[in-house]
């Protein structure tokens, strides 16, 4: 067993309230390989924010899990090298099963995501509190799921969102005894977050998408007040990635995010974390694709990954500063 108090990692708890108490959001990044980290934790690090760094049961098995919890452990290190020791948590994103989470909290990792959502109420109040039970022996935080959003939730898919019915999570936190809930209010996961027809047009032809449903997260504040409530599937999609990834040969159509003043208002709220990958995965790909389009004699993959890591850095240093507000908290 190795306890993330070993790695120099902490837990959601204190973050948390000060980030509900401070109205602003942690930053909860996906990662899967070294530049991805590295540029998190110089983009965190510069702007003195907090940040979940996650891992979904995929990137375990890409990467392998005992790399990833020694990356952790190096992303403290590498802080304090750069200058700050800013807290880091090591997150088990959308866990499947007890089986995982447990693995998970014994090699390391200081808050997990068990996601029932797919399961009946009773079922995922179950599992859930299964999880939060063993969890919490180790000191290890539990971020609980209600709701389905649409689109692929690593192994899980769902072709339809149904939101979260405020009616039950004052039931399900009580019975279950997570420490934050993630909740479905109109955001999904990947590029594609609404389809065309759900959208309307701007002068330019960009897609606008509706606007989240605000008024159930009004009603869940309500119900629970104070408590730390998560948003998953928030990246923006920017449409200058999009653009540049099509310039250089790429074929992304129909790809619509959440606007980042929607993500702004969310953070203000009692959502304290905010979920982030797809949005890092499209400024990867755009500095690749543009350098390998115009240097079509460039093999060594320094030459493209550190233009991906510099402008992955750049993307988190805007969101920490001007959308989740985590900038300057530490
Ligand atoms: O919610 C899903 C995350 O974006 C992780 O995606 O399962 O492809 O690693 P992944
Ligand atoms: P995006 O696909 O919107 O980046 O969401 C990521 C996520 O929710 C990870 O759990
Ligand atoms: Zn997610």
């Amino acid at each position: 067993m190795t306890s993330y108090k070993d790695l120099g990692l902490v837990n959601t708890k204190d973050m948390f309230a000060k980030a509900v108490k401070g109205g602003y959001a942690i930053p909860a990044y996906n990662f899967n390989n070294m530049e991805q980290m590295q540029a998190i934790i110089q983009a965190c690090v510069e702007t003195k924010s907090p940040v979940i760094l996650q891992v979904s049961s995929g990137a375990r098995k890409y990467a392998n899990k005992n790399l990833l919890r020694n990356m952790a452990r190096g992303a403290v290190e590498y802080a304090h090298e750069l200058g700050c020791d800013i807290p880091i948590v090591l997150h088990l994103d959308h866990g499947d099963s007890f089986e995982l989470c447990v693995d998970c909290i014994e090699s390391g990792f200081s808050s997990v995501m068990i996601d029932g959502s797919h399961l009946s109420y009773d079922e995922n109040v179950a599992l859930t509190k299964k999880v939060c039970d063993y969890a919490h022996k180790h000191d290890v935080t539990v971020e609980g799921e209600l709701g389905v959003l649409a689109g692929v939730e690593d192994d899980v898919s769902a072709e339809e969102s149904h939101y979260t019915k405020p009616e039950e999570v004052q039931d399900f936190v009580k019975k279950t005894g997570v420490d934050s809930l993630a909740i479905s209010i109109g955001t999904s996961h990947g590029r594609q977050k609404f389809k065309p027809e759900q959208c309307t047009k701007n002068a330019d032809g960009v897609l606008i998408p509706p606007p989240l449903a605000f008024d159930i997260l009004a009603e869940i504040e309500k119900k629970l007040p104070g408590f730390p409530i998560v948003l998953h599937g928030s990246s923006s999609v920017p449409v200058e990635y999009v653009k540049e990834i099509e310039k250089f040969g790429g074929k992304l159509s129909d790809s619509v995010g959440i606007p980042e003043e929607q993500l702004r208002k969310a953070a203000k709220s009692a959502v304290c974390k905010i979920n982030i990958d797809s949005d890092g995965r499209l400024a990867m790909t755009a500095a690749i694709r543009k350098v390998l389009f115009e240097k079509p004699d460039e093999f060594d993959p320094r030459k493209y990954l550190g233009p991906a890591r510099d402008e992955l850095k750049k993307l988190y240093m805007h969101k920490n500063v001007n959308v989740l507000g985590s900038a300057n908290r530490v």
